[in-house]
């Protein structure tokens, strides 16, 4: 406690009273989702820029095109799940485009979705995702089946049946459009359904102006979109 009391006075010399108050919203908010990972016994809070994930893995050939890691607030997850509905979970693969440090697959693998698929860029992360895999799976035998594939999303074929695609602004128009592309051959390949959870959606034109989906939900910061079989 005296050491809390120490911080807060150190805190109030820098910012000024108005300054640390205007502070404590977020760090409400960062005690919080902490405590939420503790509880599912992972560890996905912080940011990881591109910066430095590419001075350890320079190779990329899409590294101009990344967003930094940062994981999407756990209520805003919940909120992206209703905001989908009405699916049902079992029938779906989910597949994070851009998966960091695991934190959603963790979440959908809880929801039941019938298959669980991460696609994370850099190794890095790809190993830090991986320790909060195991760890949960040791708990949870579900979890278990998730699978993180360490790749560049543009490559990534989608697999056979329907599918709830996530994405959490992981990267820009560039990559997204080859993204785009795999689910559109995907939707003509077979009778499947297809979601799309947009959040944060920086390059929602990409999707607006696909000719194969329609817009489900749009609200601040979240596009929902399904194919037009659907
Ligand atoms: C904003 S974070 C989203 C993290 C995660 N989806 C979540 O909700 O917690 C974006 C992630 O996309 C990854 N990324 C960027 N470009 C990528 C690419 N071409 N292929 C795969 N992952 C990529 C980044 O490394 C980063 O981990």
């Amino acid at each position: 406690m005296a050491g809390f009391a120490r911080k807060l006075v150190r805190q109030i010399r820098i910012d000024g009273v108005a300054g640390v108050l205007a502070k404590v919203p977020l760090w409400l908010r960062g005690h919080c989702e902490a405590r939420l990972d503790r509880r599912l016994g992972i560890a996905t809070v912080g940011q990881v820029e591109v910066a430095d994930s590419a001075l350890l893995e320079p190779g990329h050939d899409h590294l101009a095109n990344a967003v930094f890691y940062a994981p999407l607030q756990f209520a805003k997850f919940r909120r992206l799940i209703r905001a989908a509905r009405p699916f049902d979970p079992e029938q779906y693969t989910f597949i994070d485009y851009g998966a960091g440090k695991g934190r959603a697959l963790v979440l959908a693998s809880g929801l039941g979705f019938r298959r669980v698929v991460g696609i994370e860029l850099f190794d890095s992360l790809c190993r830090h995702a991986r320790r909060n895999l195991d760890a949960v799976a040791a708990r949870d035998p579900a979890a278990a089946r998730i699978e993180l594939l360490c790749m560049d999303a543009a490559l990534y074929r989608p697999p056979a049946g329907d599918l709830f695609c996530y994405f959490y602004n992981p990267f820009d128009d560039v990559v997204m459009r080859q993204v785009l592309a795999h689910l559109e051959a995907a939707d003509a390949s077979a009778a499947r359904r297809i979601l799309i959870a947009y959040s944060n959606p920086v390059h929602a034109g990409v999707f607006d102006s696909a000719g194969f989906l329609r817009l489900h939900h749009s609200s601040d910061g979240l596009r929902i979109y399904r194919n037009r079989r659907h």
